[in-house]
């Protein structure tokens, strides 16, 4: 057994664990002069230094504030290529729809990565990841969606499976059903249906699946199908939805118990009614509404209406080159009109829901030991900071992964 109790910490700061919905996401715990003690990875206490038991080993942090390790619950990290002509050319005023409608955009990327090895694929994701762990995240979530064909979605997944191994985050792999094929998409959507499902179930190559659902993407029927398919085969689903238009994704995901709807650009009242009276997390994702220009997800009215909202990078090459899931929370503030409370709650607990996860997210007894300690004696500079990094250490069960 490995026990070690962290001292000179100004601020302990947690929002309860498991999910919290509505204006319920502003309740912290703020501990003053607080202690934490950790036991095998695990968080054994928390509470005011004064109260806590004496232990062999002790490690002062010097007197700054801590809170739980932040959770992006939404990236495509791995990608082969790159979308700079894409970028110039949409300053200059092509869409982003309008790009991938003629064969560019997600395509291009699609074409870049199915031609990648395994190994090519994980030689370009490990900084990816490696930022984003500097950034504060100690739970990723990594989508596939870049294969054209499914060998080049396993090889994905694959890659995942290859940082997991060497990286100490955790990562949690989703099977993403990104764009069809422009011909004979029936007969894919059954192939994906009735292969690609069953095969990375199988082989427990995710845990999740995720459909876009959009004009340039996926129907709303084609999505049930996928969806169905996924729970007939023990896995979870999640949906791109709202980015650009509101098909009744929203409403579908909400309607079979969907873990999250991510983006949500473009939902009204009804998108929000839905997500309220539902355990879907709403997921937005500031990252893209500051590179595509696009209008905001309607965070504030989300939280009010009383849904669980999260919050994520959507890290990838195309409409969210986010590498910060820090900075994520910074501008779901300045973009969503979370307040920073609530934005820490949606990168912490809301972003484990979103993930399926019940043990991490908060400093409380019996969740994993996944912490920053900031430069600051003061927590809110973690939801202030613009541009540089106010995170000193990033402990992964316990253990300081910067060092
Ligand atoms: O979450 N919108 C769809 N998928 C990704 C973007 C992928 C890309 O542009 O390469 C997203 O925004
Ligand atoms: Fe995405």
């Amino acid at each position: 057994m490995t026990e070690t109790l962290f001292t000179g910490i100004t601020q302990l700061v947690t929002p309860p664990p498991g999910p919290q919905r509505g204006v319920a996401m502003r309740n912290l715990t703020v501990v003053e002069d607080a202690a934490l003690l950790v036991r095998d990875g695990v968080i054994a206490w928390a509470g005011p230094r004064r109260e806590a038991a004496a232990t062999a080993h002790v490690h002062d942090l010097g007197g700054l504030a801590v809170v739980p390790g932040l959770i992006d619950p939404h990236t495509h990290a791995v990608w082969a290529g790159n979308r700079l002509a894409d970028f110039e050319a949409r300053v200059e005023g092509v869409p982003y729809e309008a790009i991938l409608a003629r064969g560019g955009g997600i395509r291009s990327t699609m074409r870049a990565t199915a031609a990648a090895s395994v190994p090519e694929l994980v030689a370009l994701a490990r900084p990816r990841l490696t930022a984003l762990a500097r950034s504060g995240a100690t739970t990723v979530e990594v989508k596939s969606g870049y294969g054209l064909d499914f060998g080049a979605e396993v090889r994905m997944l694959e890659a995942v499976c290859a940082l997991q191994a060497e990286l100490p985050l955790t990562l949690r792999p989703t099977l993403l059903i990104h764009v069809p094929r422009t011909e004979g998409r029936g007969a894919y959507v059954r192939a994906v249906c009735e292969e690609l499902v069953p095969q990375v179930a199988r082989e427990g190559l995710a845990g999740a699946v995720d459909v876009f659902c959009e004009r340039e993407a996926f129907t709303v029927e084609e999505t049930r199908l996928i969806f169905a398919a996924a729970r007939a085969h023990g896995l979870r689903v999640k949906l791109h939805a709202d980015q650009f238009q509101t098909l009744g994704g929203t409403e579908l995901a909400c309607e079979v118990g969907a873990l999250s709807v991510d983006h949500l650009e473009a939902s009204g009242e009804a998108q929000i009614a839905a997500l309220a009276a539902s355990d879907t997390v709403a997921t937005v994702l500031p990252g893209v509404t500051l590179h595509l220009g696009l209008p905001a997800a309607p965070g504030r009215r989300l939280v009010d209406a009383g849904a669980c909202v999260a919050v994520g990078t959507d890290l990838n090459p195309g409409s969210s080159p986010l590498f910060s899931v820090q900075l994520a929370l910074a501008l779901a503030v300045r973009v969503n009109g979370l307040t920073p409370a609530e934005a820490l709650t949606a990168g912490t607990v809301n972003a484990a829901h979103a993930l399926g996860l019940r043990d991490r997210g908060a400093l409380v007894a019996g969740q994993r030991a996944d912490f920053l300690a900031l430069h600051s004696p003061d927590w809110r500079e973690l939801a202030y900071t613009l541009g540089t990094s106010p995170i000193r250490d990033v402990f992964v069960g316990g253990r300081n992964i910067q060092n």
